[in-house]
């Protein structure tokens, strides 16, 4: 595990023993920054800490351009701010930012470790206490001070802890925020590529063949990849903008043909594709220029012939650059005996790892009702029946596809 590490060095007189935390981390594989206050200068030089750590070693906000301190801290996944004077305890518990570490720890939204280091009467003093207290509370990892021989000549509390107890004190805080992210955002760069709604295949330049998929259940399939971290692509055909969820990438795809486009060039790129869309499974074999006359002196209509698509999920399954996990949809008409026959069959044929099957038919599967999905494996055994809204059923589908990624045992 490696990361990107801002070290924070105070104004004491252990300000050198942080040149050893630097070597450390930096050996462990780290990229680190370090920035020290304007006073520390006076115990370790800038020269040294870019020495050791190959990065400019700003500690004024206007160094390197007003922007900076929010960049680093943007890009800090760890701060340690070691040696903690007693003066750099009360600024940090106040939330000045009058110099680049106290106004890069203010906008830094990683772990901050704080080792505080000072004289046992300044540490003990109630002032220090209180500041101590509330830092904590704010959630920052604030070490006590190891005891033994101070700068002064005194024996106490107040000593900055050896480098590897700080080294291994600030590991431990990022530890536990990645796992932290690691369980809300269990699909964390996991890419997955949703389509949705229905596709329409044009007749002449007014008419066209579709269907009456609304889009709602892919939305909501990428909504909930979405909320657990994943990186969402969603390839839509006449969708309502409304339904889109914020924060995914849209891709318009509006027939089969440009949705077999859309699709197929971005296979090598996903791990995960869900084709929820209605994609046609026949278009005119032709489409007319122009629109299409009635002739006032019969009564013929004219005859439109139909030729086949590309069936997107079967080719996108067995392609060389299939996702790790193809999910596709069926929707079928009849008894529930009937549906799981021709889901059965379907899911064989598709080759996906996972076929949600919908009954559909008067008044089901369509717009803004409730859904029974039935989930059948790649051989046709059905492994799930799940119920509810679309937004429900759409989260226990994704938690099929995290079991067939090994993120989720079912
Ligand atoms: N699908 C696809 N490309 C097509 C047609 C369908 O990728 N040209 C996908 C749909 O997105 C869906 C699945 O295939 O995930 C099932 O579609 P469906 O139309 O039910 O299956 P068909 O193979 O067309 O079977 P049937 O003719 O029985 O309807």
């Amino acid at each position: 595990m490696t990361a990107t590490v801002v070290v924070g060095v105070g104004a004491g007189i252990a300000a050198y023993k942080m040149a050893q935390v630097v070597r450390d981390l930096m050996r462990g594989g780290h990229d680190v920054t370090v920035v020290p206050t304007p006073a520390s200068l006076s115990f370790v030089g800038a020269a040294t800490w870019e020495a050791l750590s190959g990065h400019p070693a700003h500690s004024g906000v206007f160094e390197a351009g007003g922007a900076d301190h929010v960049e680093i801290a943007r890009r800090a996944e760890l701060v340690l701010v070691a040696p903690a004077t007693a003066d750099l305890l009360a600024r940090l518990r106040l939330g000045m930012a009058d110099d680049l570490l106290t106004t890069t720890v203010l906008a830094a939204t990683c772990p901050v470790v704080v080792a505080p280091a000072m004289h046992t009467a300044m540490w003990q003093d109630p002032a220090t206490r209180e500041n101590v207290r509330v830092l904590r509370q704010r959630g920052i990892t604030v070490l006590d001070p190891a005891e033994g021989a101070l700068s002064s000549g005194d024996t106490g509390v107040g000593r900055l802890p050896d480098p590897e107890v700080l080294v291994r004190a600030a590991l431990e805080a990022l530890g536990e925020r990645r796992s932290a992210d690691a369980q809300d955002h269990p699909l964390h760069g996991v890419r997955i590529l949703v389509t949705a709604g229905g596709t329409r295949e044009a007749i002449d330049p007014v008419r066209f063949l579709g269907n009456r998929s609304s889009g709602r259940q892919g939305c909501a399939v990428a909504a909930a990849a979405l909320a657990l971290g994943a990186e969402v692509t969603l390839v839509l055909a006449n969708v309502d903008p409304g339904l889109v969820p914020e924060g995914v990438r849209v891709v318009h795809a509006p027939s089969a043909a440009s949705m077999e486009e859309a699709v197929t060039s971005r296979l090598g790129g996903t791990d995960v594709l869900v084709m929820a869309a209605a994609v046609a499974d026949f278009r005119p074999r032709e489409t007319r220029e122009e629109k299409i006359k009635k002739d006032p002196s019969t009564d013929d209509a004219p005859v439109i012939t139909l030729e086949r698509t590309t069936d997107i999920l079967a080719e996108s399954a067995h392609s060389p650059h299939r996702p790790r996990v193809v999910v596709g949809f069926a929707a079928e008409t009849g008894s529930v005996e009937d549906v799981l026959a021709r889901g059965r069959e379907k899911a064989e044929r598709k080759g996906a790892d996972l076929l949600a099957v919908n009954a559909v038919g008067a008044g089901l599967g369509f717009g803004d009702v409730d859904n029974t999905l039935h989930l059948l494996d790649a051989h046709g055994e059905e492994v799930a029946t799940i119920t509810g809204s679309k937004e429900s059923v759409a989260r226990d589908l994704v938690d099929q596809v995290r079991v067939l990624l090994g993120t989720m045992s079912r």
